[in-house]
């Protein structure tokens, strides 16, 4: 992972601006999760750290922008850079670091930059349905779950066939894996929304639905409900909650497993990834620990 840090450093320093580097400096990196599966998957390449490298800046990128699409104070801990050096420049670095991103990604060959490009694509398309979805209550788990495979998973999909291409793996497999861990993964994030307090999350909690995010532990219990507690549920979207109103949503969702059916599903996918690449170690592990982060 040194040699991935080595490229994004090198990246930044290669847009000759002191301000990129300093407002650079400032992100937290993460998880690193795309980065570290492709060099998981193309470890033998010379260029699997640049390859992460890129990867990782495209999604700083997508944080960037989101945070001023969310109007997010927070991110991973932090103060977000829209909070605190304003939106303008907080979309200005995502566009410096997206457009880096894509003229280092002009070496690979055309298949590997496709697959990274056409990603981009998808993930936008993925973060304009989650807005216009979360204008009102949606309780519709297919067209939730599409939103969450363009917008999350789409970029480790990518991430994974793009390694797989450069050292001539199962590139079908790969993706397959990659888009099961990627929405298996959003799935848990949403739950830990829910779960977790804001000291483990870094942002406050239950905030998807106060941004008007109806999550699966969100459209499982509007299903359940009858009529009254139904138009009390969709009454609560898209406002700040109160003690109280976030004690009733819990108890509710604890009545009728609804954090527990979507960890199912998020469980069924993982074990989907596993068996098509039951084989290699590595990649089984990414699973366990992905999938451990639970509630
Ligand atoms: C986080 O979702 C957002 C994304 C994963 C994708 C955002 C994509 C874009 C803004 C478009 C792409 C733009 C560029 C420059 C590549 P979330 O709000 O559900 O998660 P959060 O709680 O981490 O904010
Ligand atoms: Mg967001």
């Amino acid at each position: 992972m040194q040699r991935v840090e080595q490229e994004i450093d090198r990246l930044i320093q290669e847009c000759e601006y002191d301000e990129v580097e300093r407002l650079f400096k400032t992100l937290s990196g993460g998880k690193r999760l795309r980065a570290k599966l492709i060099l998981k998957i193309a470890s033998q390449h010379k260029d699997a750290p640049l390859l992460a490298a890129i990867v990782e800046l495209i999604h700083a990128a997508s944080l960037l922008h989101d945070d001023v699409i969310d109007e997010a104070d927070t991110r991973r801990g932090a103060a977000s850079v829209n909070a605190t050096e304003g939106s303008k420049t907080a979309v200005m670095l995502g566009d410096i670091l997206y457009s880096k991103a894509f003229t280092e990604l002009v070496v690979f060959e055309k298949d590997v930059a496709q697959t990274i490009a056409a990603s981009v694509t998808a993930l936008s398309k993925g973060e304009m349905m989650d807005v216009n979805m979360a204008k009102s209550f949606n309780s519709d788990e297919k067209k939730y779950l599409d939103m969450l495979y363009l917008k999350t998973a789409t970029l480790i999909e990518a991430a994974a066939k793009a390694s797989a291409l450069l050292v001539g793996k199962d590139a079908k497999n790969h993706a397959l894996y990659g888009k099961n861990l990627g929405l298996s993964f959003q799935i848990i994030d949403d739950i830990l929304d829910i779960t977790a307090d804001e000291k483990t999350l870094g942002k406050p909690a239950m905030n998807d639905f106060v941004e008007g995010k109806c999550t699966l532990p969100y459209i499982y219990l509007y299903e359940q409900l009858n009529a009254d507690d139904r138009e009390k549920l969709v009454s609560f979207h898209a406002k700040k909650l109160t003690d109280s109103e976030i004690f009733w949503i819990k108890a509710k969702m604890a009545e009728y497993k609804t954090v527990e059916k979507s960890f199912q599903l998020a469980q069924n996918l993982s074990d989907e990834a596993k068996s098509i690449l039951a084989n290699d170690e590595d990649l089984v592990n990414i699973l366990n620990i992905m999938i451990k982060r639970s509630y």
